[in-house]
């Protein structure tokens, strides 16, 4: 479906403009005096206003293609969709796309008499009950028919064979189509083939090659048995989902050289009989998540003529074959499985291996030394690796990609390893032990020579080790001139960068580290960054007021450093400032309102200083701002009206708590946050706010946000925000008078805090709508009246807190109530009923009693509901649970993804780039 709409609503929008009323077809083809003879489509199609397209579900209005220019009196080849050929003035393309036509095709329409048709497409009509009959094999030169969404039934015509100029095939949203096996025969040229939905059996003919790939509503069923006399040669379904065992039978397509079976969700083991296909180069079994399991079939790594073997992304498990004859691969591909055991010494010594990819399995034990230097990417990432950096790698002349990342291997930098990377260009020693030779004698005579090794260096992690000191003066000089991405984040280091070439650079991550001091004036040299952050240190001085200048910039993190000084810079209008992040910091004055110019803002955190002025209004027009975190600083007054019509349309979470605040609640505010509003969960998705994914090299990092926000009392760092998380923190201000009824109609709300302030008068019946609320605070104000009994419908409610307050009468029971602890209610001398033990006896309660007196002891904490362990107000229900569920622990670092096809691409790039560089040379 997804396919289609793209292309197809802008056709049909575009046709729009041109609405006619239902007229009949055939007045404008049949006399035309040029082209009757050609463009006689004169039975029964009719532009019909309420033929409505087959499988759009009324979402999408199909609208005729522009009639207007089929006028009799012009030529047919001026028609819109018709196109002629220039000199022999015949038809050579028809394009009635979208065109409401209904009726059917019989085998005498004068459609084929356009004999010398080269593209023809019928797609979103309905051609109900036509057949794709004989006549369309008669298109002799046709290299493009498109027939999709439009109706067609029945068996595909076998004649179809006959278009043997066929490149493109779409047949795809047309139910009940069928096709016999011979129709493929003849298609040598067929390079697209689009079956989605088609619901068509294939039966695999005795042609070479057979290319379905991406095609993933295609149902395809293999044979059996009976392969044997096949003679394929190329055999791609990737991306078809089977979801059945891959049969021991693919093993008598003994001709194959070729065969991708990734993304098929194959069930089973590897069929060992695979071991059979001996003229076999190429094997991809990758990507059958959680299906192709068990052991790696050694019968695989014996194929004679094998040189890429692609298993990645399967459940496969235990060790790799001890021994192996006569492997000569270029490319092996083995990640993410769940192999173990030790590398075994074929691995090393494979004299054609291009790359190498085993990361993300659980190898434990050292690396090998290399005896060839073929070797261009290797990850051995993710694994449990251990040691040091065997000395052959320096040998690896050719290496291009080196990641090592997240194993326990010993590493030190030092001029001996890289000396000889002239041509690498990514560089991930991330989260192991490497530790850098800072000797500083070593360092400045030798550092002309080393500005000549790793001069292409692109992309360089060296996160989350234990460099540290000041001497990174040499690692700089490694890409000094080509860098655009390092992390150095969570090492030692004291200062901010090293002294690269910074112009180029798009991404600094040093957060984490014991940097002091200013933010060198280097930084303002960076026309190209993107992503800055230095959070988590102790620099301090003013934020450079270029960074806020910047135009490029679209995430600057400094928080929990020692900034001073205000932010008085003025954002320009063209910023693309997405996250600004300043928590924890000594920054004073009022914010500028030049943040409204931050038209991409989705995240703003500035909690945690000193800022003072009135409550930023200005914000309420930021389309995208999703987190405004202004807590714990000096800001004061009447929040008031909004100054804009929709202020703050996509704002999930605010925290406004720890200031001045006073005067009433902005119940106009609360009006119009339409992203705290019946938003549909399985909708919104499981998303991180700002989750960006962005790659430098082979590697693609995601970026996303995460704030400190109070969840169900506690202060937590959410390390990625899930969209679907919603809050409202006023607490610790000064707020006076009444909740306004109307946030009960922020139905998403989870977290709702105003403790701490002055509110008076009751609690709103309506927060009984908050049925997704899983945490309120209301203590600490002097709210009256009785705990209106709807809140009983909060069943996702953990954490209630109505203590300090002037509440009465009975405490609702039921459903959640029961759970919850008396600690809430103190200080409501009011109050009366369970759980506390003062009874409601003087007072008419409103509520039916408890259905049984057993069900109210059962509840009592004594008996094994571990009362005492759980915190004060909360309930014994499913906190954690659910707490786990907005909180991505970080558990290292989120795996780079790294995908085969990426490394081919980089091979490529790299030639490119060498070819390049020497015709460069020439010149
Ligand atoms: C074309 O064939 C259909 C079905 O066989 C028939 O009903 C129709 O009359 C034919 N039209 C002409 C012009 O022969
Ligand atoms: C294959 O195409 C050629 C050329 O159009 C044609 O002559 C031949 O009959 C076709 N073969 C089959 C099996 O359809
Ligand atoms: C491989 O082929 C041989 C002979 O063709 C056959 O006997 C054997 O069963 C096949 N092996 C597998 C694992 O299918
Ligand atoms: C490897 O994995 C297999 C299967 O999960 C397990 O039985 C075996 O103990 C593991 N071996 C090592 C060395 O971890
Ligand atoms: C190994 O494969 C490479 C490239 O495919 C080829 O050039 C080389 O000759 C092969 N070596 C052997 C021993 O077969
Ligand atoms: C530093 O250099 C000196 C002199 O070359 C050498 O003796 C010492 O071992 C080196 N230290 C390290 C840690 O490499
Ligand atoms: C609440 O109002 C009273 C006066 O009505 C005042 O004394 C008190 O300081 C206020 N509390 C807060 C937290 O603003």
């Amino acid at each position: 479906m997804g396919r289609l709409t793209g292309k197809y609503q802008v056709l049909c929008l575009l046709s729009l403009l041109f609405l006619h009323s239902p007229l009949s077809f055939s007045s404008f083809l049949s006399s035309n005096s040029q082209c009757s003879a050609q463009l006689q489509f004169n039975n029964s199609l009719s532009l019909n206003s309420s033929a409505s397209p087959p499988f759009y579900g009324g979402g999408l209005d199909y609208i005729g293609l522009n009639t207007a220019s089929w006028k009799e009196d012009k030529h047919c080849c001026s028609w819109d969709g018709v196109e002629c050929d220039k000199n022999t003035g015949h038809v050579i393309g028809l394009d009635l796309s979208c065109s409401r036509l209904k009726g059917t095709i019989h085998s005498n329409s004068t459609l084929f008499l356009l004999r010398h048709l080269r593209t023809l497409n019928l797609a979103g009509n309905d051609f109900y009950p036509s057949l794709l009959s004989s006549e369309f094999g008669q298109f002799k030169s046709l290299t493009r028919l498109n027939l999709s969404n439009s109706r067609f039934a029945g068996q595909i015509s076998h004649e179809i064979s006959q278009l043997s100029s066929l490149v493109s095939l779409d047949l795809s949203y047309n139910h009940n189509l069928s096709i016999e096996t011979p129709v493929w025969n003849n298609l040598t040229l067929l390079r697209e083939l689009l079956l989605d939905w088609a619901h068509i059996i294939l039966l695999l003919p005795s042609f070479q090659t057979l290319d379905l790939g991406f095609n993933p509503s295609l149902s395809v069923s293999l044979p059996k048995s009976n392969w044997s006399s096949s003679s394929l040669k190329l055999l791609d379904l990737s991306q078809i989902w089977f979801s059945e065992k891959l049969l021991d039978s693919i093993g008598n397509l003994k001709s194959l050289k070729y065969l991708t079976l990734s993304s098929c969700d194959f069930l089973g083991s590897i069929p060992t009989s695979l071991g059979n296909l001996t003229q076999i180069t190429h094997l991809d079994l990758s990507a059958n998540k959680e299906y192709l399991i068990g052991l790696l079939p050694s019968l695989l790594l014996n194929l004679p003529n094998l040189s890429t073997l692609r298993l990645g992304d399967n459940q496969l498990v235990g060790p790799l074959p001890n021994y192996v004859s006569g492997l000569n691969l270029t490319g092996l591909s083995l990640s993410p499985n769940f192999l173990n055991g030790t590398l075994s010494s074929w691995l090393f010594s494979l004299p054609s291996l291009v790359m190498l990819d085993i990361s993300s399995n659980q190898f434990i034990g050292e690396i090998g030394e290399f005896e060839s230097n073929s070797l261009e990417v290797l990850d051995l990432g993710y694994n449990k690796l251990q040691g040091s950096i065997p000395k052959s790698i320096s040998r690896l002349v050719n290496l291009f990609s080196l990641s090592l990342s997240s194993n326990n291997l010993s590493i030190m930098l030092d001029f001996e390893i890289f000396s000889k990377f002239e041509n690498l260009y990514d560089l991930d020693l991330s989260s192991n032990s490497v530790s850098i030779n800072n000797n500083v004698t070593y360092t400045l005579p030798s550092l002309e020579w080393l500005q000549l090794a790793a001069t292409n260096l692109e992309y360089l992690d060296l996160s989350n080790n234990s460099i540290y000191g000041q001497a990174l003066r040499w690692l700089g000089d490694m890409g000094r001139d080509s860098l655009r991405f390092l992390d150095l984040s969570h090492n030692l280091l004291q200062c901010p960068f090293p002294t690269l070439n910074i112009l180029r650079v798009q991404y600094i991550f040093v957060s984490n580290n014991k940097l002091t001091g200013e933010i060198p004036s280097l930084i303002c040299n960076a026309s190209s960054l993107e992503i800055l952050d230095l959070s988590h240190s102790n620099l301090s001085g003013m934020v450079p007021k270029c960074l806020v200048h910047s135009n490029v910039l679209t995430v600057l993190d400094l928080r929990m450093n020692s900034f001073h000084g205000t932010i008085l810079a003025t954002f320009s209008m063209e910023n693309n400032f997405r996250s600004i992040n300043l928590n924890g910091n000594q920054l004073e004055g009022p914010l500028p309102q030049s943040l409204a110019n931050c038209k991409d803002f989705e995240v703003l955190d500035i909690g945690n200083n000193k800022i003072n002025g009135v409550f930023p209004y200005w914000l309420g027009s930021l389309q995208n701002l999703q987190v405004l975190v202004i807590r714990s600083n000096r800001f004061q007054g009447h929040i008031g009206n909004p100054k804009t019509k929709f202020p703050f349309p996509n704002l999930r979470i605010i925290d406004i708590s720890n200031n001045q605040f006073n005067g009433p609640l902005p119940r106009k505010y609360f009006k119009h946050l339409n992203a705290m509003m019946s938003v549909d969960e399985s909708e919104v998705g499981l998303h991180y706010v700002g989750a960006m994914s962005f790659g430098v090299g082979l590697h693609y990092k995601y970026y996303s946000d995460s704030v400190n926000v109070m969840l169900k009392g506690h202060d937590t760092n959410l390390v990625r925000i899930l969209t679907i998380f919603t809050s409202i923190d006023f607490s610790n201000n000064r707020f006076t008078g009444e909740m306004p009824k109307i946030i009960g109609r922020l139905t998403s709300l989870k977290g709702l805090n105003f403790s701490h302030n002055n509110l008076t008068g009751y609690i709103p019946s309506s927060f009984g709508n908050l049925t997704n609320l899983e945490s309120l605070d209301l203590s600490f104000n002097k709210l009256s009246g009785e705990i209106p009994n709807q809140l009983v419908n909060l069943q996702m409610l953990e954490v209630l807190k109505l203590s300090h307050n002037q509440l009465i009468g009975h405490i609702p029971l039921g459903k959640q109530f029961y759970t919850f602890n008396n600690d809430l209610y103190t200080e409501n001398l009011g109050l009366c009923g369970f759980p506390l033990s003062r009874t409601c006896n003087n007072h008419v309660s409103k509520q039916p009693p408890p259905s049984t007196l057993q069900e109210e002891d059962n509840l009592e904490p004594e008996n094994g509901f571990g009362w005492q362990a759980v915190l004060i107000g909360y309930g014994c229900g499913v906190i954690f649970g659910t707490l786990m569920g907005y909180l991505m622990f970080k558990i290292g670092k989120p795996k780079w993804i790294v995908r085969m096809v990426k490394l081919e691409q980089h091979i490529m790039l790299k030639r490119l780039k060498n070819n390049t560089h020497k015709r460069g040379g020439r010149k």
